[in-house]
């Protein structure tokens, strides 16, 4: 059986055991959030050999070459000796600078940057917290000249670090941040191709910035955003993206509740099969899916029977972490 070396410490891999559970099982304090090789949080350095390729999927090829993979991808077939990253190779630690409600369940986060901080709207940073409990959240805003970055986090109920940040993270405190990590973002190569956002919850949150990234950049083919929750209550920002839509003769905003209660300010239905609905034919369209993991995987193939192609779609599902 192989075996992998961290600290000085030997450790036995058992087959179909992923190194971040042999860690973890052996009391080794390592972070991850998600276990599915979405949120690079478990990231570690290969000392000696190269790590199974599987391991680095999504990675960059520095990090690759440079001996980085993701504990919970990998399972090795030989013996390894691994280092875990120092904290200033991942994290940048930034003071909360802002907290507003922007309904009862979701809190806008507002982290200030003492130094350029290069992302795209849309993509997701882990946050961390002193203990090393460790999160993925998505910016809801392009670049701006103040440095800041600004995130919607649903409460989840009993979630650990959403009611946290909800009930006890004070502005002014610090918190760390990894660097932006995702594809789901604008890009400004065909400003005249339809775009497609669909989201539900938070998933809000990347599309909004999306959306206002594509049009600071001069998109002018239609921008489709449809945004779904069970209850209205669980909309938010429906005033900014009406507006949004009143500005720019190419935005269509349709705020969608699936609860069953008729109300003739939204539509009645699940986002998704609104936009289905909606839509003729997607050929050509580029489109982006953030939220509910299984509304995701569900859009995702729908998308691709009306048209899209495969290339053309970019997804974040919000996955939570395992308990
Ligand atoms: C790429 C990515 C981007 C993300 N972006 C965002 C974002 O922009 N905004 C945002 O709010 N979240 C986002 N998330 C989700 C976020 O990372 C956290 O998982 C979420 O905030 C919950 O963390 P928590 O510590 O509060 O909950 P945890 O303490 O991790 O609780 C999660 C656990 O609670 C249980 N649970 C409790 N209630 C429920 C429920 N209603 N449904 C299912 N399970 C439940 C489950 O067993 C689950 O294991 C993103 C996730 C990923 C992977
Ligand atoms: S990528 Fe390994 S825990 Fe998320």
């Amino acid at each position: 059986m192989p075996t992998i070396t961290i600290n000085g410490q030997t450790l036995h891999c058992p087959p179909q055991t992923s190194v971040l559970d042999i860690l973890l099982n052996a009391g080794i304090a390592i972070s991850y959030a998600c276990k599915k090789g979405t949120c690079h949080s478990c990231l570690l350095k290969s000392l000696d050999i190269a790590p199974p390729p599987g391991s680095q999927t999504g990675l960059k090829d520095t990090q690759k070459a440079q001996g980085y993979f993701l504990a919970c991808q990998c399972r090795p077939d030989e013996n390894m000796v691994v280092q875990v990253p120092s904290h200033q190779d991942i994290y940048v630690d930034v003071a909360i600078a802002g907290k507003k409600m922007l309904n009862s369940q979701i809190l806008e986060l507002t982290l200030g940057f003492e130094q350029p901080f290069d992302f795209k709207a849309g993509q997701f940073v882990n946050l961390q917290r002193g203990d090393g409990l460790t999160r993925s959240y998505s910016i809801a805003n392009p670049p701006r000249p103040d440095n800041t970055i600004q995130l919607h986090i649903r409460r989840l109920a009993g979630g650990k670090f959403s009611n946290w940040l909800h009930n006890e993270a004070q502005i002014g405190e610090k918190i760390s941040v990894s660097k932006p990590q995702g594809t789901c973002y604008y890009l400004p190569d065909r400003p005249q191709q339809s775009l497609l956002m669909v989201a539900t919850g938070s998933g809000l949150a990347p599309l909004a910035g999306i959306l206002t990234d594509a049009l600071a950049q001069g998109h002018t083919g239609p921008a489709y955003l449809f945004h779904g929750s069970r209850e209205a209550e669980g909309l938010y920002l429906v005033e900014a993206m009406r507006e949004l839509a009143a500005a720019y003769p190419n935005v269509n905003y349709f705020p969608c509740i699936s609860g069953g209660t008729e109300n003739p300010q939204y539509c009645s239905g699940r986002a998704n099969d609104i936009a289905i609905a909606t839509l003729s034919n997607l050929k050509n369209w580029r489109v982006y899916i953030c939220g509910h993991p299984e509304m995701v995987s569900q859009f995702k193939k729908q998308a691709f029977l009306k048209g899209a192609s495969l290339a053309d779609i970019y997804t974040d599902p919000f996955l939570l972490s395992p308990s």
